[in-house]
């Protein structure tokens, strides 16, 4: 999607995306992900999600990448932390005690910026991104995070009752783009069409919730 598409949602505040809670799969799983949590965790495209705020809260220096301002300013605020904001070449970075936000386009991310990063956590990011840009995204992250082990939420649905965003994003896919680097293992998969009315209204009668835990292969 073009970034204007994005700031538009964020302006009308069309954030069906937005949890109020923190993901409970995220909660469930991120002990399969890492050992200990000393380490930097990357969350691409965050949003104001306060997953940023609980992987801050489990002893984690979090690095986030998030296009649009008005996000990344909501993010700082829910989390009741006032930041000092710099510029870098993408936009602005933002950053208080351990959470340290990119505002700007994950594209224009260095590995210098992240610095190592020990797990990312991706949610509804991959699936944020048309088919082309899925690829480069994958090629991207190998290129800034290296080996670090991911837990990764998709989407699954029929796509020829709704068009993305979120993107459809099935289990060959997951393969396609992560299989070379990663043990890829379905951690749970969920039919949460129930618990989504925005999913409904867009006539969709399923809509699977797929946890992955992507670990690196040697
Ligand atoms: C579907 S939302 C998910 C947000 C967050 N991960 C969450 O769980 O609430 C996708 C977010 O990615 C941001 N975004 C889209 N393309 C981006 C890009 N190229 N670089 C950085 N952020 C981007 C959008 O502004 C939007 O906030």
């Amino acid at each position: 999607m073009e970034s204007a598409f994005w700031h538009e949602k964020w302006e009308k505040g069309e954030i069906g995306f937005h949890r109020p809670d923190v993901h409970p799969l995220l909660t469930q799983f991120w002990s399969r992900v890492v050992s200990q949590h000393d380490g930097r965790v990357f969350v691409p495209l965050c949003g104001k999600a306060l997953d940023v705020g609980y992987l801050h809260s489990m002893g984690h220096t979090v690095v986030g990448v998030e296009l649009d301002e008005r996000a990344v300013k909501e993010l700082f605020e829910e989390q009741k932390l006032e930041p000092e904001i710099t510029e870098w070449r993408g936009g602005q970075c933002w950053q208080a005690r351990g959470i340290r936000i990119y505002q700007g386009d994950f594209f224009q991310l260095q590995s210098a910026d992240l610095g190592d990063v020990d797990a990312v956590y991706d949610r509804a990011s991959l699936v944020a991104l048309p088919p082309p840009m899925r690829a480069l995204y994958a090629t991207r992250m190998a290129a800034l995070t290296g080996k670090a082990s991911q837990l990764l939420i998709t989407f699954e649905y029929d796509t020829s009752q709704m068009d993305g965003p979120p993107f459809s994003v099935n289990s060959e896919e997951v393969e396609q783009r992560y299989g070379e680097r990663f043990h890829i293992e379905e951690l749970s998969r969920e039919d949460i069409i129930e618990k989504s009315e925005r999913f409904q209204e867009q006539g969709l009668d399923s809509m699977m919730e797929v946890a992955w835990l992507l670990t690196p292969k040697g």
